[in-house]
């Protein structure tokens, strides 16, 4: 079995849903705290042990190039005023040299064509994808978890969890075989079911081992839910050919795609840092009346 050694991060999505922030800023851009969308996505895949990045970006997306290289201005400013601290965080974001790439998704045909276009960077090796928006906290980083299960199992992984039935037309939804403690055996995907036909609830987050083979299912360029080219359908053609599980991760997931979901990781992950926990805390407690 091949190991897991390269990641995918398609990052080439308008952002509709937070303009006008987004007008000129990548969504992968927005803080929670003090970090970019982007930067815990790619620590999560680092600490699993991914040794390549690759980002299917788009137009507009050049901050997030940036962000993963020097500024020596910045540097040098911070070196002069002996910033140690955050000097050391910001060389430490930058990857080693050659272990980045970049390519573009020239239109916006959906999450299936973003994967598409890193077929030639991936080649014929399994590969892990993250979903910049979902931003998960826990102890084992959420990869790692299905990268210790695909060691076991191979296939294909999705990190999954349950969701009240009126929200599966947001998410991919497994169809379920069997169920092992925090394994689920899958045996149909469908992308954005109406809850009254929705398999389960069991929805996948923005979380995916998978074998190369799913490029050549992609390559038909099906189109699907949403009239996009969608990564679930090509991931079910799969079933019945490799294993494919589903690991109810241990962590609390935030949804950053959506408002809500974006305010409440920053007050989980604010909470969290000892220099501010007492700052929020304060504020809700004098504000309840308002809840
Ligand atoms: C995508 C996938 C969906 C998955 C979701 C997780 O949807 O198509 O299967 O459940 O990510 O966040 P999107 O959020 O791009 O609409």
């Amino acid at each position: 079995m091949k190991p897991v050694r390269k990641a995918v991060f398609p990052v080439g999505g308008m952002g509709t849903r937070f303009l006008p922030a987004t007008k000129s800023m990548p969504k992968e851009m927005l803080p929670v705290v003090d970090k970019p969308l982007i930067q815990y996505a790619v620590e999560e895949a680092r600490a699993a042990g991914i040794e390549e990045i690759i980002f299917v970006t788009g137009r507009g997306k050049a901050a997030i190039e940036n962000h993963f290289d020097h500024s020596y201005e910045l540097e040098d400013m911070l070196a002069k005023k002996n910033k140690t601290e955050i000097l050391d965080q910001l060389i430490n974001l930058l990857p080693n040299e050659g272990s980045i790439s970049y390519t573009r998704q020239q239109e916006a045909l959906g999450l299936g064509h973003a994967i598409y276009c890193a077929k030639n960077i991936v080649g014929n090796e399994p590969f892990a994808v993250l979903l910049a928006d979902d931003l998960v906290n826990s102890s084992t980083p959420c990869l790692k978890q299905m990268i210790d299960l695909y060691n076991e199992k191979g296939g294909n992984v999705v990190a999954i969890e349950e969701v009240p039935r009126e929200k599966t037309s947001s998410y991919g939804i497994l169809d379920v075989a069997g169920r092992d403690g925090k394994v689920i055996e899958v045996k149909g995907l469908v992308e954005k079911p109406d809850p009254k036909d929705a398999p389960s609830n069991f929805s996948i987050i923005g979380r995916y081992i998978l074998q190369p083979e799913v490029f050549s299912h992609l390559e038909k360029k099906v189109i699907g839910a949403g009239g996009e080219i969608q990564l679930t359908d090509a991931m079910a053609q799969m079933l019945g050919h490799i294993p494919f599980h589903g690991l109810l991760f241990d962590g609390e997931r935030f949804d950053c795609g959506d408002k809500t979901g974006f305010i409440l990781a920053n007050i989980a992950f604010a909470m969290a840092r000892e220099d501010m926990r007492d700052g929020i805390k304060d504020y809700l407690a004098k504000n309840k009346d308002r809840l």
